[in-house]
């Protein structure tokens, strides 16, 4: 589906039309990568619209860009304010928002040093990334014969838009094999991630998923859901998953921004539990939107709003 255009994008502190928001071709990030972003969400609740863990997204952006030796020169507070303009500016009630971090132009080697951090900020609609029924019926995926990036490789708790060709080796294999997703392991063999999601097993009512270490972008939906999961009492440990351990779990889940809380219902064709979503998910479900719709009481203050 194409990207439903909006009004205004934020370029280095100034609103360009949407058609106008162009960089040069002779740009690092084009030829290298060389781009640190976010992908966060705006949510319509009763009292109007909400940045969904603003500052978590905005600290994670610049962690990303402190990794890669980038400076933005704009602070934490710009950047998070420049967000909430961005929505306004839109007249977005909701939508999805991408501030991304990268190195224009100015000379084109491999050592990035010479050329400008821009920053840009661009929302749109963006409706369920893995599909309008996945939050209630699942998805299908597979295993991918992708291992995610290795540990000392590119660091994969920046969220940096070249460990995102990975990312595409995973979903492009999942989707031609008929998948809705795939799922990476790390360089030993174990459980990672999806291309764009955090994963969790339930097993025996105890919430499990894998540690930072192997190779997991910190997710800060993941985080959402071990808070919300410990305030309701169910145990969540963080442990290295071999493979098989997904096959013979109670329960699969995926978590992101975009995907938010995505059941999964079969594994390489293995029937998840009973193959359709488990009490568990439902239940960290119920209490993920409710705190998004503004019925759950916010009680980590998580939404700012617009
Ligand atoms: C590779 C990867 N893992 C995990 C996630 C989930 O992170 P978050 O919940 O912060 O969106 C994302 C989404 O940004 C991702 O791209």
């Amino acid at each position: 589906m194409a990207l439903k255009k909006t009004d205004k994008i934020w370029m280095d502190g100034k609103f360009v039309d949407w058609d106008d928001a162009n960089i040069h071709i002779c740009s690092h990030v084009i030829h290298y990568g060389t781009a640190v972003f976010e992908g966060m969400r705006v949510y319509k609740t009763h009292k109007g619209p909400a940045a969904f863990r603003l500052k978590e997204h905005v600290e994670r952006l610049l962690n990303s860009a402190k990794i890669y030796r980038m400076d933005p020169p704009f602070t934490e507070k710009q950047i998070s304010d420049a967000i909430l303009e961005t929505v306004r500016v839109n007249k977005m009630e909701e939508c999805y928002v991408r501030p991304i971090v990268f190195r224009g132009y100015e000379e084109l080697g491999v050592n990035p040093f010479a050329n400008p951090v821009n920053v840009s900020i661009i929302v749109w609609p963006w409706g369920k990334y893995l599909g309008e029924e996945a939050l209630e019926n699942g998805v299908d995926v597979c295993v991918s014969t992708w291992n995610r990036i290795a540990p000392n490789t590119l660091p994969a708790l920046a969220k940096c838009g070249a460990n995102y060709m990975n990312s595409q080796l995973i979903k492009m294999e999942a989707v031609l094999s008929g998948y809705v997703e795939g799922i990476a392991l790390d360089n030993a063999g174990y459980v990672s991630e999806g291309s764009g999601e955090n994963l969790f097993i339930v097993r025996k009512g105890m919430l499990v998923t894998p540690p930072l270490g192997a190779s997991v972008l910190p997710g800060i939906t993941r985080d959402c859901v071990i808070n919300h999961a410990r305030d309701m009492g169910i145990e969540v440990i963080e442990q290295i998953i071999p493979r098989e351990a997904l096959y013979i779990a109670d329960e699969v889940f995926f978590t992101g921004s975009a995907a938010e809380i995505t059941p999964i219902r079969s594994v390489d064709k293995i029937k998840i539990g009973p193959g359709k979503r488990g009490p568990v998910t439902k239940k960290l479900q119920e209490r993920f939107f409710g705190v998004l719709s503004g019925e759950v009481e916010d009680r980590h203050g998580w939404l700012t709003m617009v």
